[in-house]
This record gives structure tokens, sequence and C-alpha cells, in this order.
């Protein structure tokens, strides 16, 4: 009890409801840190994981990308700056709730700050309705989108769609915070080959994981209906698609450590 200027001691009538204000000093500090975490996974975890997603691809300059729910451009971009005659497109929906400011302008005045305009296009449109045709793109890359789409049956339209519009011999990195194993089960259910599942890397409190995968090269038989007697055997040329398609890949799976080889159904 402390004194007053009387020198008497000064009454202290307590601070009620003590647990309540302990709980929200608690829950003040708890929310504090999540606040914190969410900014620290939007501005350094989330460029982290797109750094690694986007360097571990084998870059030649030539490739068509397609971003599938790009937002303001986060993978968007970073693929445009490897390209020299390619071309990178981003789709989106542009939900507010998503993330912030997402509309195009954004994307647009992102891309010009970063230098790779001329480099890309953004369209409107949904990821389970890509509107472009079969075998359109050497990589598709996707970050933090999937799980926004509503009921497994959905999403497996738009891993679908995904799988359908890369080009053969082409590579998918789709990272995301749930349902990645769903997504690599789809893909391989679409004769993609090297699915794999990266180490998971925390955002937002939750484990993002990437999916990669490819689809199969064209036969290198195809073209040759005629036997001229000089052919290299079926099961060279097989295995010689293999080789060629896993090469291509290898960056990736050294980069990005495999933490599960995908389930077969
Ligand atoms: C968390 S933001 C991520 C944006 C960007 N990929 C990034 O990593 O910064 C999720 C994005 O997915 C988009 N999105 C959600 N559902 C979609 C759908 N069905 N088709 C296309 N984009 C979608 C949202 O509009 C939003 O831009």
């Amino acid at each position: 009890m402390s004194q007053g200027a009387s020198g008497r001691a000064r009454a202290d009538y307590g601070i009620d409801g003590p647990g309540t204000v302990a709980g929200l000093v608690v829950l003040g500090g708890v929310c504090l840190a999540a606040a914190g975490g969410m900014i620290w996974s939007s501005k350094i975890g989330k460029l982290r994981a797109r750094d690694a997603l986007i360097d571990a691809i084998p870059w030649r300059g030539d490739e068509q990308v397609l971003d599938v729910g790009c937002g303001r451009g986060l993978l968007l971009i970073a693929a445009a700056k490897h390209l020299t005659i390619g071309r990178a497109i981003g789709i989106d929906v542009w939900h507010r709730r998503d993330q912030a400011d997402n509309r195009p302008e954004a994307t647009w005045r992102n891309a010009r700050a970063e230098g790779v305009a001329d480099r890309i296009d953004v369209r409107d449109a949904d990821a389970r309705a890509l509107p472009f045709a079969d075998n359109t793109f050497d990589v598709i890359v996707s970050s933090l989108v999937l799980h926004n789409i509503h009921g497994r049956a959905e999403r497996e339209r738009a891993v679908r769609e995904i799988a359908r519009v890369l080009k053969p011999g082409g590579c998918v990195a789709l990272l995301d915070v749930a349902h990645t194993t769903e997504y690599a089960q789809v893909l391989e259910a679409c004769s993609l080959r090297n699915i794999r599942i990266s180490r998971p890397r925390w955002l937002f409190f939750m484990p993002a994981r990437t999916v990669t995968g490819q689809k199969p090269p064209p036969r290198l038989d195809a073209c040759s209906p005629v036997s001229s007697g000089k052919e290299i055997p079926m099961i060279t040329r097989r295995r010689f698609a293999q080789v060629s398609g896993a090469l291509a890949l290898t960056a990736i799976a050294q980069q990005a450590p495999i933490a599960q080889r995908v389930a077969r159904a």
C-alpha cells in the first residue's frame, strides 16, 4: 500500500477481473505476434519462397510462362526477369480479400517498377477455366492460390486445367499452404512425371510446400511411322525420353529437397 501526501497509507481498491485482464494482455500479445508473423510472411517469407521456386527452374529465356492467380505479380515478375524472347502471362480473378489492392493496375505498376512490363501480360480469368489452348505453356507457376478455391472437385478442375495447358516437356511448380498432396495426385492422374513435394517452409503459420512436375516430352517415334530398319529400338527411345525429361527437372530436384515421393493412389 503506498502513502498519500498526509503520510497516511493510500487506499488501493484493486483491479477488477484480474484473470480477464491477464488473459486480454496475453491475447493482445498473441494477436500482435500473429500480425507480425503475417507481415513477415508477406514481406520476407513469401519472397524467399518465390526465389526458391523460380531459381529452381532451368530457364532458357524463350519460355511461355503462365502464373495462375498472379495477384500483384510476385511470381509473374520474377519469372519475366529470366526471359529474353519469352513472355509471361498472369491470370487472376482479383479477389481483394486475398490480397490488398488486388487489381491488374497494381500488377502493371509493379512490372514497370521492376523493368519487365514489355515481357508480361495480365488477363482476367479463373484458374478453373483457363482461356488457353492445350499445350500452350513451357512453365506454369502458382503461389498461394489454389487453396482459396473451395471444394476438392473445384481445386481438381483448376489443377487439371494447369496440366491441360502445359506443353509436353513443360514443368509446373505450385506453392501452397494446403492440399499439396491433392495437387500432386491430380497431376499424377494427368500423367505428369517426376512429381515431387518440397519440404515445408512456414508461411502465415502454415506449412507451405511446392509441388513440381513435368509433362512427358513428345515420344521420339511419333513422326516415324515407316520403318527404315535403322531406328533406335523402342525401349531405347522410351528410355531417352525419360532421361531427357528427368534432366530438365534435375535443377528443381536438387534445389528443392524432396520431402515426399507422391504415394501412388
Ligand atoms: C494470396 S493471393 C496470392 C497472389 C500471388 N500469387 C502472390 O503470391 O502474391 C491469392 C490470389 O489468388 C487469386 N485467386 C483466388 N481464386 C482464384 C481463381 N479461382 N482463379 C484465379 N485466381 C484466383 C486471388 O484473386 C489472389 O490474387
